[in-house]
């Protein structure tokens, strides 16, 4: 174990159902190289009927709870831009699911696909106050545009759960970082709408032109020099975009990169669409599970959260970082998935939304850990599975 504080654990999960993007590609009359060499994308998880960003938030942090029990869990963080409720927090029902203490602090936090980094941010800040405290911190969202449009390709779902705490096990962050917000409406989800609104080419170029504000803030507080950061993880909401950063990356600093390192930063990425929050952290376990020289290499975190906020983020990662539980455990996440054809897809879709003054009793449909199990009374139920 390495001294300081970060990420000690992590565990990826992701929808019961996969759509193959060749059969997306067919149904669109798209090529299929625009979606596997264009986007980066390969397939994308989709939801059972009986899952949400709940369940998906729970299961992801099960894991974790087996493995490390909860005594030292004091906070319990979920990052999310796919919120059920307006007032009540995300945190409340998987604190239940879990079995949570009941003396733990709950909380949601939002901003698009950057609010998982804020949450690591004040997570670092609670266990420096008191380092016998962990936080249980997840990121989960769906991501839901319209169909029949051109981010169709790009929805998917995924939650990452990490256990942050003093001595970590995999990543120690450290304290430089830099951060660059700014008022753009690049992508957004009004309260009234279930898919959110994009302007496509404008986020692309806003979320560059947040890694290079983000990156000259990290120079002006003391980051170290880009020569010295041994691997690169970047928010994917489709893998190439990574490439396009990285590409960014070396214009701004006039330093060669290798665009091949990136690769094992991809795998999970390639596999599960864009998960908004959980994108990132998809990409640094896709590393960890994929990367046989990682011990004591510093690995930057650009995290970008559209509207716009970006924050770049560094770390060092752990001798034991190796886990070949942990890997099996995402391969299987991925690989057990029931494929679903577009037609099916669309139906999920479009049911995905339950008004809250219809009372529904979902049935069982996935045999995941937790399941929603409708609305009554226009509270949404959620229940331990079998
Ligand atoms: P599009 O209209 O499909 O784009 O929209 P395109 O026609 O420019 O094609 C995309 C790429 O495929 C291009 O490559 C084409 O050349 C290439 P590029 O020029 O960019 O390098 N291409 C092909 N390549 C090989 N063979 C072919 C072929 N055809 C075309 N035959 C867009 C793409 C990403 C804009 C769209 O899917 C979209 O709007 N997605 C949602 C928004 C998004 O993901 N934005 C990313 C940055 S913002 C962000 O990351 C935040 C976010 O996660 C939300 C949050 O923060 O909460 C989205």
């Amino acid at each position: 174990m390495s001294a300081g504080i970060g990420i000690h654990d992590l565990s990826l999960a992701t929808g019961q159902y996969v759509l193959d993007l060749d059969l997306l590609a067919a149904a669109t009359g798209t090529n299929l190289d625009k979606f596997h060499v264009g986007l980066g994308l390969d397939e994308m998880s989709v939801l059972a009927p009986d899952e949400d960003v709940v369940t998906l938030a729970a299961s992801a942090a099960l894991p974790l709870v087996r493995r490390h029990g909860t005594d030292r869990v004091r906070t319990l963080m979920v990052a999310t831009e796919s919120g059920v409720d307006q007032s009540k927090s995300l945190a409340v029902y998987v604190h239940r699911l879990l079995g949570l203490p009941a003396s733990c602090r709950a909380v949601e936090l939002k901003q698009a696909c950057y609010g998982a980094t804020a949450g690591l941010q004040a997570a670092l800040g609670l266990v420096a106050r008191n380092p016998e405290e962990q936080v249980l911190l997840i990121a989960a969202d769906v991501a839901r545009y319209e169909p029949g449009s051109t981010a169709e390709p790009t929805q998917g779902a995924g939650a990452v759960a990490m256990l942050v705490g003093a001595e970590p096990g995999l990543l120690t962050v450290e304290p430089v970082s830099g951060v660059r917000t700014a008022d753009v409406d690049d992508f957004w989800r009004p309260n009234d709408r279930s898919v959110a609104l994009v302007d496509g080419r404008l986020s692309v170029t806003a979320y560059l032109d947040a890694l290079s504000g983000a990156w000259d803030d990290y120079q002006a507080r003391g980051g170290v020099p880009v020569e010295a950061i041994d691997r690169f993880c970047y928010h994917q909401p489709f893998t190439r975009m990574a490439t396009k950063a990285h590409r960014r990356l070396a214009q701004r600093t006039g330093v060669e990169l290798d665009e091949a390192a990136l690769m094992p930063t991809t795998r999970y990425n390639r596999r599960l669409g864009n998960s908004y929050t959980a994108s990132l952290y998809a990409a640094l376990a896709s590393l960890l599970d994929h990367d046989d020289d990682l011990a004591g290499r510093r690995v930057a975190l650009f995290s970008y959260g559209s509207g716009s906020v970006g924050e770049l983020v560094t770390g060092v990662v752990g001798d034991g970082y190796r886990s070949a539980e942990r890997g099996l455990r995402h391969a299987r996440a991925l690989d057990e998935r029931k494929p679903v054809d577009v037609h099916r897809y669309r139906e999920l879709h479009a049911a995905a939304e339950h008004p809250s003054d219809v009372d529904v009793d979902v049935p069982v449909a996935s045999g995941t850990p937790f399941r929603f199990a409708g609305v009554r009374g226009g509270a949404r139920r959620y229940e331990v599975g079998a």
